[in-house]
């Protein structure tokens, strides 16, 4: 249809819906918050701050997100590639508006974003590009090994001038890598680490999370 080739999105993804919104950011703040304060952290704060002693105040740190959402497809108005192929999906077309519920099971944090890892059923998989891993195999060698919908994700926050698209990257890296060492285990879950400043928390109990199936312009 015309509007298909006329105007395709910036991007489609699940949109949490808002109170999820406000349920996900506090988890995160929550996590922020204690994270800093473990000597665990304190150890690797050179990761972050280029100097040992120096605090980092984690909330402040990262510039926090608004439309909280799982990105499936970037299309960027159509110049990305397989974006038109995608937004043809019958799988897509007859999805759009639906709400799905989502699963989170980990968050991570690394010294340029922090985002909460989703882990996709095999209905939610039908709307992600297969090829999603591949494309990142030259800047992460063994993301295209990695199974597909590892990539999936919610980017919760960016330190000051990182770009949102970052997050899945840092996501992939931190899963091409042997499981870290566990340095504590925390009320939601246990800590890794997987040096240079990453850090990833396995949720003892995934967060479900209701988020519609749409597209947004920008
Ligand atoms: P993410 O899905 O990790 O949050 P921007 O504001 O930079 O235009 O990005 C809009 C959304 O599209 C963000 O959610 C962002 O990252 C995602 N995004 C941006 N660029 C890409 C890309 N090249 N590949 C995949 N997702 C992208």
């Amino acid at each position: 249809s015309l509007l298909e080739e006329t105007s395709l999105p910036l991007y489609f993804g699940w949109f949490l819906l808002s109170s999820v919104q406000v349920k996900v950011g506090c988890t995160a703040m929550d996590f922020l918050k204690t994270l800093d304060t473990l000597e665990a952290f304190k150890k690797h704060i050179v990761d972050f701050t280029g100097q040992a002693e120096k605090e980092v105040d984690l909330e402040q740190y990262f510039e926090t997100k608004e439309t909280l959402h799982c990105t499936t497809k970037f299309c960027n108005y159509g110049k990305a590639d397989g974006a038109k192929e995608y937004a043809k999906n019958p799988v897509v077309k007859k999805s759009y508006g639906s709400v799905f519920s989502l699963s989170l099971t980990a968050l991570f944090v690394t010294p340029r974003t922090v985002g909460a890892r989703v882990s996709l059923t095999e209905e939610q998989l039908q709307l992600w590009p297969a090829d999603t891993e591949k494309e990142s195999e030259e800047g992460i060698p063994g993301s295209a090994s990695l199974p597909v919908g590892s990539r999936a994700h919610i980017t919760l926050g960016c330190a000051s001038g990182v770009e949102p698209v970052q997050t899945g990257l840092d996501l992939l890296q931190i899963l091409t890598l042997p499981e870290g060492e566990a340095v504590e285990e925390m009320e939601l879950g246990s800590l890794r680490y997987y040096d240079e400043g990453r850090w990833m928390l396995s949720l003892r109990e995934p967060i479900c999370a209701a988020a519609c199936f749409s597209s947004f312009y920008g």
